[in-house]
Order: structure tokens, then C-alpha cells, then sequence
């Protein structure tokens, strides 16, 4: 991820009060946590744990996520909290426990191994993915640093975020991956490490590759999918993610990863189907939908920074682009 920027307090106590404002949109609220993600010590980090307390579902989800970018074990507490509370949307629960595995900490194995069996599916494979992410990187430590040397690969893409499981290595056949990916009886954890894999080729082939698992039973998977399709900003997969969000079957967590995700391609063709869908009955996706507006916006516009960098110190972007979760 990023580098974490020094910012004065009085800058986060702005871009707080904003967030606490009950008056303040979505799509600002996003930008502000983006710039808190970004601002490095103890006051973004408690500020952003405000935005926990936030009605929208959405934005909680958000919260957990760039908790998990940050890496920071301060947060494993809040977490913990968070994937254990049966009450809160599963999605924010999977968050939750995906910023565990993303922080890495023994106290964080201890708690997603916990829940690898938990009664909402998303949540278990989650945790079933987050276990498995930490102990790769633990067992595999000395050996991934000699494969890091021969695989840049294996373990840093050009994509700013920290993934739930490593990519497949660079040197997998485009095929294999697709094939990988695309069958039901593989591990998930193998399916998704052909999934990073793949985003990381790039190109149409891969596009077309990551489409076809929209077919997928799992979910979870579809919506790291549509995740990364927006992470690629690749136009070829605009009609797939537009199929996806208008699919009423189709679980809120994908339809909202690829809402997103056509915000972050801003292909303004996109525009009339995000405003339609930004009045759906399902919070999640029309808060999505509401978001991925104002994304598109910002890619349009050609603005150097997505985040509200506070208005009192202005300066540079602590967080340039959008990667909502
Ligand atoms: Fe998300
Ligand atoms: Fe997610």
C-alpha cells in the first residue's frame, strides 16, 4: 500500500467532525476516510474507528477494509469485536476478518481460525482465506524472500493494496490460471492466488478469464472478482460488470464490488445504469451505486486526489486514488 503521510492533528479533528456530521454525503464520507487511511499515528487511526459507528453498512465494510490496508495492530482489538458481533452485516464481518489476515498478528490467526466454520458462509471463507494467507507468510517466510528475488510476482503487484492471499507466480500459463480460478473443486485460496495472478497480467485475455468466473457459486469470489476488475480499469469489462450489478439474484456484496467497479473504469456510458440502480431498494447497492457516481466523477474530472485532504492544510493527496474494498 501506500506510504502513510505525517499530517498535523488538527488536520484529522477537521476531517473527523466532517465524518461525525450527520449531514455530510456518502461519497464525502469516502473521501475523507480515504485521507485517514493515508495519515499515519494514533488520531487517524481513532478516527477512523468512529466511522464504525456509522448507520450505512457500506461504509462500516469500508472502515474494516482500510483498517486492513493499514496493517496496523492496533486495530486488531476493534476487529476481533467486529467478526465476533453475529448482529453486524456480514459484510462488514468479512472485512473484518480479512483485515485479520491482512495484520497477521498471532492473536489475529487465534480469531479468524474461530470462525473458519461460521454458520454465514462468506464470513467462514474468509477466515478460511485468512488463516491460510497468514500461515503461508509465516511458514513460507524464508523461502518466499528467495522467491520474491526470482519472482517479483509472488509477493508485490503494481496495484496498491494488500490482497487476501498472494498471487499465483508470474510465470503460471494464462490458461492454468483461468482453469484455476474458473473450477469449483479447487481450494479457494488457489483460486484466488490465479485470480491475482491474473489481474496482475492484465490485458483482454485475463479480462475475459475473470469474467467468466461471475458463474461462480461462491461469492466471496465474485466479489474479489469484480474488485479487482475495477482495480484494473480495463474497459473490456464493462458489459460483464453491468450484467453483474443488474443481476437481482445476485449476492449484494458482488453487485456492490461491481458498481464500484464501473465507477472506478468511468466509462461514462456507465452513468444512466449507476444513477438507476443508485435508488435500489437494497442499501448496498444503491450506497454503491451513490459512491461509484462520485468515483466516476473523480476519474473524469482528471483531479490529482480522490481523498478530502482537509481543507485547513490543503497539500498533497495522503490517498490518490479510490480502492474502495
Ligand atoms: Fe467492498
Ligand atoms: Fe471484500
Amino acid at each position: 500500500m501506500a506510504e502513510l503521510v505525517e499530517r498535523d492533528d488538527s488536520v484529522v479533528a477537521g476531517l473527523l467532525a466532517k465524518l461525525k456530521n450527520p449531514d455530510t454525503p456518502l461519497p464525502a464520507k469516502y473521501r475523507i476516510l480515504f485521507s485517514l487511511r493515508g495519515i499515519a499515528g494514533p488520531a487517524a487511526h481513532a478516527a477512523m474507528l468512529e466511522g464504525l459507528k456509522d448507520p450505512s453498512a457500506l461504509f462500516r465494510h469500508e472502515v474494516a477494509y482500510c483498517l486492513g490496508q493499514r496493517q496496523d495492530p492496533a486495530a486488531v482489538a476493534t476487529l476481533k469485536q467486529i467478526l465476533k458481533d453475529d448482529a453486524e452485516h456480514p459484510m462488514v464481518r468479512h472485512e473484518a476478518g480479512e483485515a485479520l489476515g491482512a495484520i497477521g498478528t498471532e492473536e489475529c490467526l487465534v480469531t479468524v481460525r474461530e470462525h473458519v466454520q461460521d454458520p454465514c458462509q462468506e464470513v467462514a471463507h474468509t477466515c478460511q482465506l485468512a488463516l491460510q494467507r497468514i500461515e503461508y507468510f509465516k511458514a513460507a517466510e524464508a523461502a518466499h524472500q528467495a522467491a520474491a528475488a526470482a519472482d517479483p510476482n509472488a509477493t508485490e503487484s503494481r496495484y496498491y493494496s494488500v490482497d487476501p492471499t498472494p498471487a499465483a507466480p508470474a510465470s503460471t500459463p494464462l490458461p492454468q490460471l483461468r482453469q484455476s480460478l474458473l473450477n469449483e473443486g479447487e481450494a479457494i485460496f488457489e483460486r484466488y492466488r490465479a485470480m491475482f495472478a491474473l489481474r496482475n497480467r492484465g490485458g483482454s485475455e485475463a479480462v475475459e478469464a475473470l469474467g467468466a468466473s461471475f458463474a461462480a457459486q461462491s461469492a466471496l469470489l465474485k466479489h474479489e472478482v469484480a474488485y479487482v476488475l475495477g482495480q484494473m480499469q480495463d474497459a473490456h469489462a464493462v458489459a460483464t460488470l453491468k450484467t453483474v450489478l443488474e443481476d437481482e439474484r445476485e449476492n449484494p456484496m458482488v453487485r456492490h464490488e461491481a458498481a464500484e467497479a464501473l465507477g472506478a473504469i468511468a466509462d461514462t456510458q456507465c452513468i444512466e445504469l449507476l444513477r438507476k440502480y443508485a435508488s435500489h431498494a437494497e442499501p448496498i447497492v444503491a450506497d454503491s451505486c451513490i459512491v461509484a457516481l462520485d468515483m466516476l466523477d473523480f476519474e473524469q474530472s482528471g483531479s490529482f486526489s480522490y481523498a478530502d485532504t482537509g481543507a485547513a492544510a490543503g497539500g498533497e493527496a495522503a490517498a490518490v486514488q479510490p480502492a474502495a474494498a
